[in-house]
């Protein structure tokens, strides 16, 4: 890609110049906002600029224990929902773990018996450890796949061995599972309690998985610290002013993904943008669109249907591989590369969009590697908290989530 000139993450606009210069009312009150973060002057914004001060002692201890479970065990499953796997699921899909390492898996994310069923069925005659990731320790879908599995090993291994196979992530002092890691001395790490679920990718619920996997942890703080800096805030407060001002006239986000690898990246992204902008009647659906394979389906919509949305382009500026296509049959493909079509169908999309006047923003990461990862999770949380707060609600609670959780025991304990 020749007209990329640097390894940052960049972020191109095309929509209406008014659009653009409309979004300027909201830059006074962007900086406000971004120095009140900065300052966390508000509950849960423990997340802010954690990277660049993340405890070298409990790193070592993440790094250790990720090892330690590397050892002992074929697949280690991770247990938990939201955030409290989305990130992990992202990063592995994002990036390729060491080979060697054991297969992370996820569980406890939905409440179909087929699913966990399978899983056991896939894991029952291999070495397992377990991580239960809940920062409240009650989530109903985690909590029963935890038991679910829990039983499996000690079924396997006897009390004692099974328990000492499991870890632990969640609050310091509160919740069930803290009280049932303390009697069953399960390894722990803590979700500070000023970190929300969503925001918590670059703490332990991100990294023990992911060190386990074998992915560069450290690389990916370094890449989180090179999105706290002036440059990538001011770059963060300017797209929370202009998606202030799109969510003015427009309801939906379409994310647009054109690699299958940032797919569970966009699946981070609806859960970051819908759980923490999507309150008081304010906020935009975010919605996940596949390139190529959803222009064949929603692309009529897009081009031709209500209109109603913005883009957002995730786009790598150097693919993960790529392939020149060869042969004597090739034709006008030869010598071509995928990843020249795969620009061509986003200029074609853009191009498409464009006549029809939808706003677009291009998200230009620099490749697949940790650091890029790590960057796009820090500017992305920065961008989605300014866009909260600027609309005016707490990009850090849920209560939405909350009821239908509530709704859910109420069922149960009829
Ligand atoms: O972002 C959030 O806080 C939520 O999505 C939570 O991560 C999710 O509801 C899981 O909650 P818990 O970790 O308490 O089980």
């Amino acid at each position: 890609m020749s007209n990329f000139n640097n390894g940052q993450l960049e972020i191109v606009y095309e929509m209406d110049e008014a659009v653009l210069a409309d979004s300027e009312r909201f830059a006074l009150a962007a900086d406000e906002k971004a120095a009140l973060l900065s300052r966390k002057q508000m509950d849960f914004t423990g997340w802010v600029g954690y990277a660049d001060a993340f405890p070298e002692g409990e790193l070592a201890d993440i790094l250790a224990t990720a090892d330690e479970i590397s050892s002992r065990c074929k697949y280690f499953i991770v247990i938990g929902i939201g955030g409290s796997y989305l990130g992990a699921k992202a990063a592995l899909s994002f990036m390729d773990g060491d080979g060697s390492r054991p297969e992370v898996l996820f569980a406890g994310f939905n409440l179909s018996g087929a699913y966990h069923a399978d899983l056991i069925d896939r894991i029952k005659d291999d070495d397992v450890c377990l991580l239960i990731i809940s920062k409240s320790g009650g989530t109903l879908e985690p909590s029963v796949a935890f038991q679910a599995l829990k039983n499996l090993l000690i079924q396997k291994y006897g009390r004692a061995e099974a328990l000492s196979r499991i870890y632990a992530i969640t609050d310091r002092d509160s919740g069930k599972l803290r009280k049932e890691a303390t009697e069953n001395g399960y390894k722990t790490f803590v979700l500070p309690s000023d970190i929300g679920g969503r925001f918590s990718v670059l703490t332990p619920v991100g990294l023990l998985p992911l060190a386990v996997a074998g992915i560069d942890i450290r690389t990916m703080l370094d890449g989180a610290k090179a999105a706290n800096t002036e440059e990538m805030i001011s770059i963060a407060k300017k797209l929370a002013c202009v998606r202030t001002a799109l969510e003015e006239q427009k309801c939906v986000q379409a994310i647009c993904s054109f690699e299958p690898s940032t797919e569970d990246f966009t699946a981070w992204l609806l859960q970051l943008f819908g759980e923490s902008e999507g309150k008081d009647g304010r906020g935009v659906l975010p919605v996940g669109v596949s390139v190529s394979r959803d222009l064949h389906s929603l692309g009529q919509f897009l081009q031709d249907g209500k209109q109603m949305f913005y883009e957002m382009v995730l786009f790598a500026k150097e693919p993960a591989r790529d392939i020149t296509i060869e042969g004597e049959d090739a034709g006008d493909y030869a010598g071509r590369s995928y990843s020249e079509f795969n620009r061509a169908v986003l200029e074609g999309m853009a191009k498409a969009h464009r006549s029809v006047g939808v706003p677009i923003i291009r998200a230009y990461f620099p490749d697949n590697s940790a650091h890029s990862f790590g960057q796009l999770v820090y500017f992305f949380e920065l961008c989605c908290a300014l866009t909260g707060l600027l609309m005016g609600v707490n990009p850090f609670d849920q209560p939405g989530v909350e009821a239908y959780k509530r709704g859910m025991l109420d069922y149960l304990l009829k």
